[in-house]
């Protein structure tokens, strides 16, 4: 089993160069199979979650080809089925988008159901409600969404939570429907946009994505196109933290600063200086990080992906924090791991207490999900001694080259597989 091995202590300093959005490209991937025409995608990252899906794609006869690292062409016209297996959407959450994109072209999908994963419980009642308010019959047999509509005919659809998937999907489906659909309370997240434009560069008519309301009027037809992915603003935000973590000077590019406002806001308030430049921001933390308050919210409040991140570099500043869950029910669950580093934190429901220390201290920890793993080696790089972390495959799901990067910054990072690997880093900073 692969783990990183860090030696604490080094200030990250230098450049990073961030990737495509990865929710963004398991949209717009998904929404590709919706034209028989070829489509060109760049900017595509290269982490577990999108090779997931694009084997799943296979699996339903999407011929695919990567001509480059970041660059998928595809093509949907000798798709052969709408069964996706439980093997694909075991691996990968997002594989539900599958059904919007399948619905909206061929009337039909199947799609297992998603189970519960390590940050709460994660309904889908909204995605159904709006497949259902398109004219979709859908049922759950056998442990799958079983979706499918003789026609699909535009609705006006008020979201009763605001969902990211559920707005993505509906919107999905309701792309290729006939007339008009309204779809109010949705998510404005930057890749609920980035899919809005992708969708209508093959022809889809979508206004409003971006604010409270997206309107739809359907097409029957999507067309072949080119389209880069936007940055990822969570792996901006994970690096801008772990700059300020660490008290580095890091220029992360390639951004949209603008997807990065609430990080950036948090992070002047605690301390640190931050430039903004046209596609790049600079994070340099050269004095002691003070406390804040934060709550999680959907865009353009406080990202629920940066949260542990931020948790990790408030457990190093000086005071009380206080930061409040707002998005999931059960987000905390690496805090006994950080715990184990020496941070002093009280968890109480969906808000945790932080009381600032000096240092963290190198301990042997494990990676309880995606953004948490990335925290915790935020944490590493802060502590004093080695770490080692363990199930990194979390990690790799959705950051490209993680240890590379950091390597790049300045940070012993270390990906090793046995103990000799692990021995041969030691033996390197000896
Ligand atoms: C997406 C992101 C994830 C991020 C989250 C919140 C992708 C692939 N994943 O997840 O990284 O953490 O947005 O920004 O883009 N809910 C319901 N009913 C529904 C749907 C959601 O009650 O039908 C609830 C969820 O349980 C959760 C909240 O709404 O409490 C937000 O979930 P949602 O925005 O749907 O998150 P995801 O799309 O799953």
């Amino acid at each position: 089993m692969d783990r990183y091995a860090v030696m604490g202590g080094n200030p990250l300093v230098g450049e990073v160069e961030i990737g495509g959005a990865k929710n963004a490209a398991l949209a717009i991937l998904a929404a590709a199979v919706m034209t028989d025409e070829p489509v060109t995608i760049e900017n595509v990252p290269d982490v577990r979650d999108t090779n997931v899906l694009l084997q799943a794609m296979e699996s339903i006869g999407v011929l695919i080809d990567r001509p480059e690292r970041h660059t998928v062409v595809m093509n949907s016209s000798q798709i052969c089925g709408c069964i996706i297996e439980d093997e694909f959407m075991k691996k990968i959450r997002a594989s539900y988008y599958m059904i919007g994109a399948l619905l909206g072209k061929y009337k039909r999908a199947e799609v297992p159901l998603p189970g519960g994963c390590n940050i709460g419980v994660r309904a889908i009642d909204q995605h159904l409600k709006g497949f259902r308010a398109l004219g979709a019959k859908v049922e759950i047999a056998h442990g799958s969404i079983i979706a499918e509509a003789e026609e699909l005919k535009g609705s006006h659809i008020f979201l009763d939570k605001v969902s990211v998937g559920a707005t993505i999907n509906i919107m999905m489906a309701a792309t290729m429907a006939s007339g008009k659909t309204t779809l109010e309370n949705v998510a404005k997240e930057p890749h609920v946009v980035d899919l809005a434009n992708f969708l209508n560069s093959m022809g889809a008519n979508i206004k409003g994505a971006g604010t409270d309301v997206i309107r739809i009027k359907g097409v029957e037809k999507l067309h072949r196109t080119e389209y880069a992915i936007i940055p990822d603003q969570i792996e901006a935000g994970t690096f801008m933290v772990a700059a300020a973590a660490s008290r580095g000077d890091v220029t992360v590019k390639n951004v949209i600063p603008k997807h990065l406002e609430c990080i950036t806001a948090k992070l002047q308030e605690i301390g640190c200086r931050v430039e903004e430049y046209d596609d790049a921001v600079r994070v340099v933390a050269n004095g002691k990080l003070t406390s804040t308050q934060i709550k999680t919210l959907p865009y353009p409040g406080f990202p629920t992906d940066m949260q542990p991140q931020m948790t990790v570099a408030l457990g190093l500043a000086t005071g009380t924090s206080i930061v409040t869950e707002g998005i999931f029910d059960n987000r905390f669950k690496y805090v006994d791991e950080l715990v184990r580093m020496g941070a002093s934190i009280k968890v109480e429901g969906n808000m945790a207490v932080i009381t600032g220390v000096e240092q963290y201290s190198g301990a042997s920890i494990t990676a309880p999900d995606l953004r948490a793993g990335a925290a915790l080696v935020i944490a590493a790089i802060a502590a004093d001694g080695e770490t080692i972390i363990e199930d990194i495959k979390y990690i790799e799901r959705g950051y490209e080259d993680f240890d590379k990067k950091l390597k790049r910054l300045g940070v012993r990072i270390e990906k090793v597989s046995n103990d000799r690997d692990l021995k041969k880093f030691r033996f390197k900073l000896a």
